[in-house]
Order: C-alpha cells, then sequence, then structure tokens
C-alpha cells in the first residue's frame, strides 16, 4: 500500500515544496490517509525554507508552504517513503541511480498522472516569475491525477 509519498525535484526549493504543499491540502480535502514530503536530488539548499517566488505564487492561491524546509533525497530514504514522484525526467534518472540498489523502490514521474501533453514540470529557478504560474498550474494538476490513480489502487503492487 500506499501510504507515504515523497514529491522530488533538483533543489527542493521551487517545484516539489510546492507539490508537497499542495498534495497536503489536498489529501486533507479527499480526507485520506497518506502522508507526504519533498526533497531534492541536489544538496546547495539544505535547511532553506522555499524560493520567496514560490511561496509568494502559492500565497496567492491561498497556500502556504513557508514552514518547509528542503532536504536531499540519499538511499536511505527507501524506509522513508513508499512512492517518489519526480517532476521531471532529469529526476526521474537521478532517483534510479540514487536507488540501483533498491530495484524494488517505486518511482514515477508527476506529469504522467495528468491530461495534458507535457512531459515535465519545468525548472523555474533561472526564467521570469511566470515560471512559477506554470509551475503551479501543471503540479496541481499532476497532484489532482496521482491522488486519483493512489485512490483506485493503481499504484499498488
Ligand atoms: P527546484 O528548482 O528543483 O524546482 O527546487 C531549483 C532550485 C535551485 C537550483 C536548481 C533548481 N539550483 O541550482 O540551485
Amino acid at each position: 500500500m500506499i501510504k507515504r509519498i515523497c514529491f522530488v525535484c533538483l533543489g527542493n526549493i521551487c517545484r516539489s515544496p510546492l507539490a508537497d504543499g499542495i498534495a497536503r491540502q489536498e489529501i486533507h480535502d479527499r480526507g485520506l490517509e497518506l502522508s507526504v514530503g519533498s526533497a531534492g536530488t541536489g544538496g546547495w539548499h539544505v535547511g532553506d525554507p522555499p524560493d520567496p517566488r514560490m511561496r509568494q505564487t502559492a500565497r496567492a492561491h491561498g497556500l502556504s508552504i513557508d514552514d518547509l524546509r528542503a532536504e536531499q533525497v540519499t538511499a536511505a530514504d527507501q524506509d522513508r517513503y513508499d512512492l517518489f514522484v519526480a517532476m521531471d525526467q532529469s529526476n526521474f534518472r537521478n532517483l534510479q541511480r540514487i536507488f540501483a540498489d533498491a530495484p524494488q523502490v517505486k518511482i514515477v514521474k508527476l506529469l504522467d498522472f495528468h491530461g495534458g501533453p507535457e512531459q515535465d514540470v519545468p525548472d523555474p529557478y533561472y526564467g521570469g516569475d511566470d515560471g512559477f504560474e506554470t509551475v503551479f498550474e501543471l503540479v496541481t494538476s499532476g497532484v489532482g491525477g496521482l491522488l486519483d490513480a493512489i485512490e483506485s489502487g493503481q499504484l499498488n503492487d
């Protein structure tokens, strides 16, 4: 059974903390018994709060992610989570490398669960502010589809 979900991006200060916050709210609203967290494949921002631009976009949509702090994924996280959800193909490949000795670890890509053509949540870090709104829309859609899939048992063995 999937009970603990980890959202993963590169820095854990933009996309994956947003996914964590959106999922937390949605899990509460749907009355599901799931716990969520997030982490980055890179360690540059460990301990930092989410990027101010991402926090501002979340706040504009009525969501606070201010209390989250960045972590880096390690192989030991296979004991903390049942599912790892990558924001893009590069994160997905990095996770496969981190868990190379643990083929039972479940790794998926967030946008495999939304209806649109996009495959990856674009990295907004070096782009303009409109990138954060695009991230919000894609992550909202992906999280909704992911939770639908989990609720219907699609991701269980
Ligand atoms: P994220 O964005 O992966 O969505 O958190 C990034 C944040 C920081 C960096 C790269 C991506 N960085 O290179 O510091």
